[in-house]
């Protein structure tokens, strides 16, 4: 049976992933997932596989040094697959060190403790052991608003936020791991997710939280920059494909062929709420495009993003399962029947949150 550490697990895209590797796999394979339960961590997300044999949770640090080799001593792992860091480029903004600290260190913590647990003496390594690193397309910088240009595998690495900056710096240690050392491991860099279980201070979440309540639907600048939205499933499973049916030490972009303005994006949102909420929802009255207000741009925003996933499709033949249509009903469903959920992540400190970020903006 192979196992499989996964790192940041309780998150967004890393507990759809292991929601989609049991869907898949079942008893086949065992999970142990390791997480350090930030603000972004939620083991809600999880709740229906708490009672499986092979699926372990552990509360940890990936910058814990101690804690992730002990990990590695006690289990025979098989498989890493890399999903923990800081993830949203508006606190990176705000506070860009703990992005350093997680993303940049924390990798180098589990690269190192991965290559020590698989290493031979001879400095090869154990038969079948891979690392996948999970990052974003967002290491490429900014494409113009031409609608032809791409991020490609070979597209120079041109970070712009400190979030970006720090993903890129974890990848160039992927790499530099993977040259100097042979390392098994591969990189995946991905565009925009979206899905549930979704922490609302990202775009769609937060719209359709927003929008519930009644609240103001902010749009950064103009409205007009773009984003390449992948339905989280496919993401989740572009990754198991690249790990089984990749070659090693390769990139892989991961996108979905589907660009949209953030402003067609609040549009969707508004009208994809209207026609799902019930007339006897309480929550349809306060629905309303006259909630969009159009606020103060992100620092250093970038434009547009845009993948051309040839690479995997060619070699792997992986494609986008999901047309947007689909994907933000079912988005929005897994919100509306999740009311619950929504009001725990966004309870406490959440409130601060959401206060300092767009106070006077
Ligand atoms: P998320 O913020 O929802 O989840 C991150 C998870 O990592 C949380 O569970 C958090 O508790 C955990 N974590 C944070 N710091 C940790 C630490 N020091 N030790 C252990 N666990 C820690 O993020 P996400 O959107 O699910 O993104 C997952 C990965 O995918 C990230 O590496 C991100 O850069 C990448 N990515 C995200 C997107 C996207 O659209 N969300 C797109 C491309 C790539
Ligand atoms: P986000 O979900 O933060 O993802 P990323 O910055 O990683 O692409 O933002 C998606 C787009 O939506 C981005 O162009 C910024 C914009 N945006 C808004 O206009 N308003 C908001 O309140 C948020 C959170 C994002």
């Amino acid at each position: 049976m192979r196992t499989y550490l996964v790192t940041g697990g309780a998150g967004f895209i890393g507990s759809n992933y292991i929601h989609y590797m049991f869907r898949k796999y079942d008893n086949e394979i065992r999970i142990i997932n390791v997480d350090a339960l930030t603000y972004a961590g939620n083991l809600e997300n999880l709740e229906d596989l708490r009672n499986r044999d092979n699926y372990t949770f552990i509360k940890a640090d990936i910058t814990d040094k101690a804690s992730i080799e002990k990990i590695f001593a006690e289990n025979d792992i098989d498989r890493v697959v890399h999903f923990a860091a800081e993830s949203h480029v508006d606190r990176s903004i705000r506070d860009p060190e703990v992005f350093v600290h997680t993303n940049v260190l924390g990798t180098a913590v589990m690269l190192n403790a991965a290559k020590a647990a698989w290493e031979n003496p001879d400095g090869t390594f154990k038969e079948d052991r891979k690392f996948l690193h999970v990052s974003t397309d967002e290491v490429y910088g900014s494409l113009p608003d031409d609608g032809k240009s791409y991020f490609y595998e070979t597209t120079p690495y041109s970070p712009h936020s400190p979030y970006s900056a720090s993903k890129a710096g974890s990848d160039l240690l992927v790499r530099s791991y993977m040259d100097t050392y042979h390392f098994p491991a591969n990189i995946t860099n991905t565009s925009n997710n979206y899905g549930p279980y979704q922490f609302p201070e990202k775009l769609i979440p937060l719209l359709i939280n927003n929008a519930l309540a009644g609240r103001e639907l902010p749009v950064y600048g103009d409205g007009m920059n773009i984003r390449d939205w992948l339905y989280v499933d496919d993401h989740a499973k572009g990754i198991d494909m690249v790990q089984e049916h990749g070659r090693l030490f390769e990139t892989y972009n991961i996108g979905g062929h589907n660009e949209k303005r953030n402003i067609e994006i609040v549009n969707i949102v508004i009208e994809t709420l209207l026609e799902l909420l019930p007339d006897d929802d309480p929550r349809k009255k306060n629905v309303s495009k006259d909630l969009i207000k159009y606020i103060e741009d992100r620092k250093g925003h970038d434009r547009r993003y845009a993948i051309a996933p040839d690479k995997i499709k060619k070699e792997i033949g992986w494609e986008p399962e999901t047309m947007f249509a689909d994907g933000i009903k079912k988005t929005i469903k897994w919100y509306l029947e999740h009311q619950e959920w929504l009001s725990h992540v966004t309870s406490g400190d959440y409130q601060n949150y959401y206060d300092t970020m767009y106070k006077d903006r």
